[in-house]
């Protein structure tokens, strides 16, 4: 038997590939490396695994409580034989949440728990585009001045997915959906620290992205640009930065507490279909409060009025400041 075999990605300061390993099978030693080792590089690509839905789901088991497991992530509607039909129409709700996911982001800082770690499995992927792309928070915290780093200290900001749908795409979902859409599209916004100290590590990194606005003491121009530069700058060093081309079979698997992701486009006509399974994260380091806590009340009235304000500013972004109407 070959020993399981760890390379780090040539060129950037994150990322390693797992070869000569069946992640179906693994033992708990395997396990072991392979949690350790994705706190160390931050993401691991698994090729040629080829999981199933179940095989997804019981791997992000071992990492934690899931939010979700095997759920594919399609533009295609799910059929009920199993099978994937026509492609979703661009202006659905589901495909505006798509769309959306291809500006830089953390998964379910917009949920009153944010997520441990995630993993895609390709199924059907596009021949041009429809990347997936990770950037480093640690790397991009370590390299900020020393006065950027003591001006955020003691920051956060709100998480909300209907801001920054609203700010990227100018999408304004309704708060009526059920199943996953309920979770995402809710009317509350979590308040987070732009300082992250990893709860494993306890490496600090940037924890910002496409959902984080209205940070509380500064104004909301100074909050944008600010957001923007810490963004920007994280991503304006391309060893920071990688870029999966994926190839049917692959797994990638990423620290979502220090990580940022996007997708990105392609011929939506073109079907794309991935296996997601997300890890919720703990408790004791990524609970922000619920909806019926009383902190709570600061972040549903920040939420609305940047809402309130983005109606107008956001007519020329893509779907035009409308909400989908299936
Ligand atoms: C996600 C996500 C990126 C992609 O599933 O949370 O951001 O490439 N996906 O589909
Ligand atoms: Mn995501």
């Amino acid at each position: 038997m070959s020993a399981m075999t760890i390379t780090p990605v040539d060129g950037k300061v994150f990322g390693a590939v797992v070869t000569e390993v069946e992640v179906p099978g693994l033992s708990d030693a395997e396990f072991a490396s392979i949690h350790d080792v994705l706190l160390e590089f931050g993401f691991l690509a698994f090729p040629g695994q080829f999981l199933t839905e179940k095989e997804s789901a019981r791997f992000g088991e071992r990492f934690g409580q899931l939010e979700f497991g095997g759920a594919p992530m399609a533009n295609q509607k799910r059929l009920d034989d199993g099978s994937f039909g026509d492609v979703l129409d661009l202006d659905s709700q589901m495909m505006r949440t798509n769309v959306g996911n291809e500006t830089w982001h953390t998964d379910s800082t917009y949920k009153p728990i944010s997520s441990k770690c995630a993993m895609l499995s390709a199924v059907v992927v596009p021949d041009q585009g429809g990347e997936t792309e990770l950037a480093d928070l640690r790397a991009g915290y370590a390299a900020l001045d020393a006065a950027t780093k003591d001006r955020i200290e003691g920051l956060s900001a709100y998480h909300s997915t209907q801001y920054s749908q609203a700010n990227d795409v100018g999408d304004f979902p309704t708060t009526d959906h059920d199943g996953m859409l309920a979770s995402v599209y809710h009317g509350e916004a979590y308040l987070r620290p732009l300082v992250k100290v990893h709860p494993e590590t306890g490496v600090k990194n940037l924890f910002i992205g496409r959902h984080a606005f209205g940070i509380p003491g500064l104004e909301r121009s100074e909050s944008r640009e600010l957001l923007r530069s810490l963004l920007d700058f994280v991503v304006s060093d391309q060893s920071r930065v990688y870029t999966h081309r994926w190839q049917v079979g692959d797994t990638l698997l990423w620290d979502n507490r220090a990580l940022l992701h996007r997708a990105r486009p392609y011929d939506y006509a073109k079907p794309r279909v991935l296996i997601g399974t997300r890890v919720a994260g703990d408790p004791a380091s990524e609970l922000a409060y619920y909806p019926t806590d009383p902190e709570a009340r600061g972040g549903r009235d920040a939420l609305a009025a940047e809402l309130a304000l983005l109606r107008d500013e956001a007519r020329d972004r893509r779907y035009g400041a409308t909400t989908a109407s299936w």
